[in-house]
């Protein structure tokens, strides 16, 4: 089939070079010219396991192109992917005018019927703004041309998208047109050939799926939070009752996990963009506050125990920091809990000394003026002289460090550790002060 996705980012590069996978020619536009450039170069400007060879084999085959012509590239598909961004305005709610644009240059250059996808993720009602913006252009243009509009949201993960695109846990078509309905099943059917996991629903229902799923998530890992906290204070040690509780069906033992707060592209924004819709529609989803609430308080929580420790001022301290991207396998700053922890400590007079894997070069654009802040080259180099080791992002290479080292490294043997990486036992044999996350059990 001919498809078209606009925007060259995270969900269109993706999106684009997995349907390229499975025989479809896709043009995919941009408009910022050098994004395209690198690409028709071969080279990927976002980091995501699979993504670089699929794109790279898709474009040798001819199946997938990269260009800046609007006009050809809506000329070029049946189907119109619409993959810009949405971020937060200043308010929360989601920013529309790219996906609008996108609308814009569909309704000026079509001269078929098309279907245009809303791929990005988007408030409730925007599938309704996309077609009224393309009637007005069509409208101007004096035509009368059909298409339709169907919401397809996303649920791809940073670090596994392209995994999470090619074996789908489910595929969700916001349609009300039949014809749309059976050129989007044709599309997604290789990507279920065992299963039929597509969910054809009304627009707005899919248009809400997307954000109830990611909303969903956020509130378990807020509840854990807020239970770890509660399981400090009772001496309850929360990775017992996170096994306790997910061996229960009902309740799985997915994203279950305590730890420094949720961050990244999507959580924090669309629990946001969520809240917002409820107020514009006079409803308070108070659940969901509380969601927001518990994680910004959940953020800090590294900092409080520093401050506990060494009091408010910290002149003279250095601390280890390993981890800056918001989750491992990503170079990701977006809402990272590290940022606070290096804002709030430096704030009060520390140097920091931090080590990532991968996130470093993005971590220095982002916090760049931070005073105090030293990147280094090896996770072992951040202990040097310092006061405590900070965990803050679970990579697979701190999961088991040398602990004797650390140990002599640091001025004193402490470990505050945000992912509950280690057995609190085994870092009391080590002789090791730890704390980590809701443990208070484990560390009598
Ligand atoms: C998420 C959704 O999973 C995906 O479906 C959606 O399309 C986009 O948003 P992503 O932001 O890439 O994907 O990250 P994810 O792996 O879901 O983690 C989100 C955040 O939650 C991270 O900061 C992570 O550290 C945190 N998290 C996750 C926890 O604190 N505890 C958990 O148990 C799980």
């Amino acid at each position: 089939m001919k498809i078209t996705v606009m925007g060259a980012g995270y969900v269109g590069l993706v999106t684009g070079a997995c349907l390229a996978e499975m025989g479809n020619h896709v043009v995919c536009l941009d408009v910022d010219p050098r994004k395209i450039d690198m690409l028709k170069r071969g080279e990927v400007p976002i980091r995501e396991p699979g993504l670089d060879a699929a794109i790279a084999r898709n474009a040798a085959a001819g199946r997938l192109q990269f260009t800046t012509d609007v006009a050809a590239a809506v000329g070029h598909g049946t189907l119109q992917f619409i993959g810009v961004g949405t971020p937060p305005d200043e308010d929360g709610s989601a920013d529309l005018q790219y996906v609008l644009a996108a609308a814009e240059n569909i309704g000026r250059h079509m001269t078929d019927y098309k279907v245009v996808v809303d791929k990005s993720t988007v408030p409730v009602g925007t599938a309704d703004k996309v077609r009224a913006r393309i009637a007005q252009v069509l409208d101007e243009r004096g035509l009368d041309l059909t298409y339709a509009v169907v919401s397809n949201p996303e649920f791809l993960k940073e670090g596994a998208a392209v995994d999470d695109f090619m074996r789908p846990d489910r595929i969700i078509i916001g349609c009300d047109d039949e014809r749309a309905s059976l050129l989007m099943r044709a599309v997604y059917a290789p990507f279920m050939r065992n299963k039929d996991k597509l969910v054809v629903m009304d627009v707005r229902s899919a248009e809400l799926t997307k954000y109830a799923a990611n909303a969903m998530l956020a509130t378990r890992i807020s509840f854990m939070n807020e239970l770890a906290m509660l399981a400090e204070r009772v001496g309850a040690d929360i990775e017992w009752v996170r096994r306790g509780i997910g061996s229960d069906q009902r309740i799985g033992s997915h994203f279950l996990y305590a730890g420094t707060g949720y961050g990244g592209s999507c959580f924090p924004k669309d629990v946001k963009a969520l809240i917002r819709t409820g107020q514009e529609q006079g409803l308070q989803l108070g659940v969901l506050q509380a969601v927001q609430q518990a994680n910004e308080r959940q953020k800090q929580v590294l900092v409080q125990r520093v401050l506990a420790r060494f009091g408010e001022d910290l002149t003279g301290r250095t601390f280890a920091v390993w981890g800056l991207a918001f989750k491992p396998d990503t170079d990701d700053m977006r809402e990272a809990p590290s940022r606070v922890l290096i804002t709030e400590l430096t704030r009060r007079g520390a140097a920091i000394q931090a080590y990532d894997p991968v996130a470093m070069p993005e971590a220095r654009r982002v916090l760049a003026g931070t005073p105090r802040l030293q990147f280094v080259e090896h996770q072992s180099a951040a202990l040097e002289g310092a006061d405590a080791l900070l965990i803050v992002t679970e990579w697979k290479e701190f999961r088991t460090p040398d602990f004797d080292q650390i140990k002599a490294t640091l001025r004193q043997p402490l470990i505050l550790d945000g992912r509950n990486l280690y057995e609190p036992a085994l870092m009391r044999a080590f002789g090791i002060d730890y704390i980590g996350v809701g443990r208070a059990a484990a560390a009598l």
